[in-house]
């Protein structure tokens, strides 16, 4: 593990130096303070990356001192320790941004394995505060304003309000965890937490367990009782990523939790009353993880109460200029080259077909601002394979053009193959959107434009 700086809070002179002796011999360097207040004060001149606190001291307690970090914007994570039979406490703390809690009296290992996790996650939280601002503005954190993606703004602005379960669908990178997290910041539930889940990273055999909690003693491992994401999400909104990675069997519970409002944990019988707004995503068309048998029909049903779809880029590449310089704007903070976009990096950018959707371009443009150190920007600092998904086959098919104002021509040869698509499917649209390589919804709009008439 990289060394890190840990801050560890107590007072109890004796368990600030277990915890001291400890995270030593783990490797890293350690600070010590005895209330809140002190806490605040290390904080202030010294470059802490996790802080472990007690709940309960003088002068200033663990909440407190977590009420007052996350106030002032510190994103640093804070591992409560809280003592056993206060499982409120650590709930409430969490609730206020902690990371994670331990109960007392704590063995080494889960206090470990919390730090492990913890600074594990720390460094996701990084990349995703500058997000986390932009949704506190409201909805800058979108951009484009492409047909397309209004649809999904108006999709989002009308579901926002309610209780209504979501289901996101969209490739890999259009952005369905930022619109689940649009949506949640949008509600009224925007004060409560957002729990993301994700199905496909959690081992099938503990994802039960970390959905629904769990008491002491419920399994062979579980030495402590613990809070599982419902539990957590309460009167929030719970992020249920990569659904169709779910087990069957802890779907069809799944199922009856959210039909019931009501969970037990593992291992207890007590019934906790939930109410929870659901969001689930997959990238996954839903219909064929049903007909594949990776999602219950059912469980389909009770979340797609409301369907978000997320446009390809490729389909909307009028977005990515704004998008490229969006993503500049977010990454150029280390580099104080000229970082700025020019006509040949756009339609180089343009010309490629993004299978990785706007993560791949924003994983490119950051690529190319680490390439270009201090110089300029070039089309050179965005190596894109463009033969293997450039250029269309139709225009190699005719091997003489001729120059003339771009857009007229090619909004021409957009409507003719579009006509061609659909005389050769005999005007089905499902199938002509394939042929086409575009989605059924872009196909409507794109006739729309083209063809206002055949739309009645
Ligand atoms: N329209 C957009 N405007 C600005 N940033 C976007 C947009 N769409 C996606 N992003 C950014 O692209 C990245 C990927 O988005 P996100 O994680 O939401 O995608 P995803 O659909 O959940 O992908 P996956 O299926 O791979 O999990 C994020 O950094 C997100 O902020
Ligand atoms: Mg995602």
């Amino acid at each position: 593990m990289n060394q890190r700086y840990v801050l560890v809070v107590d007072d109890e002179p004796h368990m600030r130096r277990v915890l001291e002796i400890m995270l030593r011999k783990a490797g890293h360097l350690v600070f010590v303070a005895g209330n809140g207040r002190e806490a605040l004060e290390v904080l202030r001149d010294n470059p802490v990356d996790l802080v472990i606190t007690d709940m309960r001291m003088p002068k200033m307690d663990g909440i407190e001192l977590l009420t007052r970090l996350r106030q002032d914007g510190v994103e640093i994570p804070v591992i409560v320790i809280t003592a056993h039979g206060s499982v409120e406490s650590a709930v409430n703390a969490m609730k206020l941004g902690a990371s994670d809690y331990v109960l007392r009296p704590f063995d080494i290992d889960a206090l470990e394995l919390a730090i492990a996790r913890v600074l594990n996650e720390a460094e996701v939280v990084r990349q995703n505060s500058f997000m986390r601002e932009e949704l506190n503005r409201g909805w800058d954190a979108f951009v484009g304003t492409s047909a397309a993606m209004r649809t999904v703004y108006e999709l989002i602005r009308q579901v926002a309000p309610t209780k209504a379960s979501v289901m996101i669908t969209g490739e890999t990178g259009t952005g369905k965890e930022l619109a689940a997290r649009a949506i949640h910041n949008a509600s009224p539930r925007s004060s409560k937490l957002f729990v993301p889940i994700n199905c496909a990273a959690i081992p099938v055999d503990i994802l039960e367990a970390e959905l629904f909690g769990y008491e002491k003693g419920a399994f062979t491992g579980a030495v402590k009782e613990r809070v599982g994401k419902f539990e957590l999400a309460n009167e929030g909104t719970i992020f249920l990523d990569e659904l169709t990675e779910m087990p069957m069997a802890l779907q069809a519970k799944l199922l009856r939790v959210l039909q019931e409002n009501t969970l037990e944990r593992l291992g207890s019988n007590r019934q906790i009353k939930l109410d929870i707004r659901v969001i689930a995503a997959s990238n996954r068309t839903p219909r064929e993880s049903i007909r594949d048998g990776h999602l219950r029909e059912d469980l389909y049903y009770r979340l797609n109460v409301f369907a978000v779809d997320l446009p390809l880029l490729r389909e909307r590449k009028e977005d990515i200029p704004d998008l490229a310089s969006h993503f500049i704007a977010k990454h150029s903070h280390h580099i104080d080259g000229d970082a700025a976009l020019s006509a040949a990096i756009v339609s180089r950018l343009q010309a490629y077909n993004w299978p990785g959707n706007v993560r791949e371009l924003e994983n490119m443009v950051e690529r190319a601002l680490i390439l270009c150190g201090t110089g300029a920007l070039k089309p050179e600092h965005f190596p894109l394979d463009l033969d293997r998904s450039g250029t269309s086959p139709v225009l190699l098919a005719s091997n003489t053009v001729s120059v003339g104002p771009l857009v007229p021509a090619v909004e021409e040869l957009e409507a003719r193959m579009i006509e061609e698509a659909l005389a050769q499917t005999e005007g089905s649209k499902p199938k002509a959107a394939a042929l086409l390589d575009i989605s059924e919804r872009t196909l409507w709009y794109k006739l729309k434009k083209h063809l206002p008439k055949a739309n009645d």
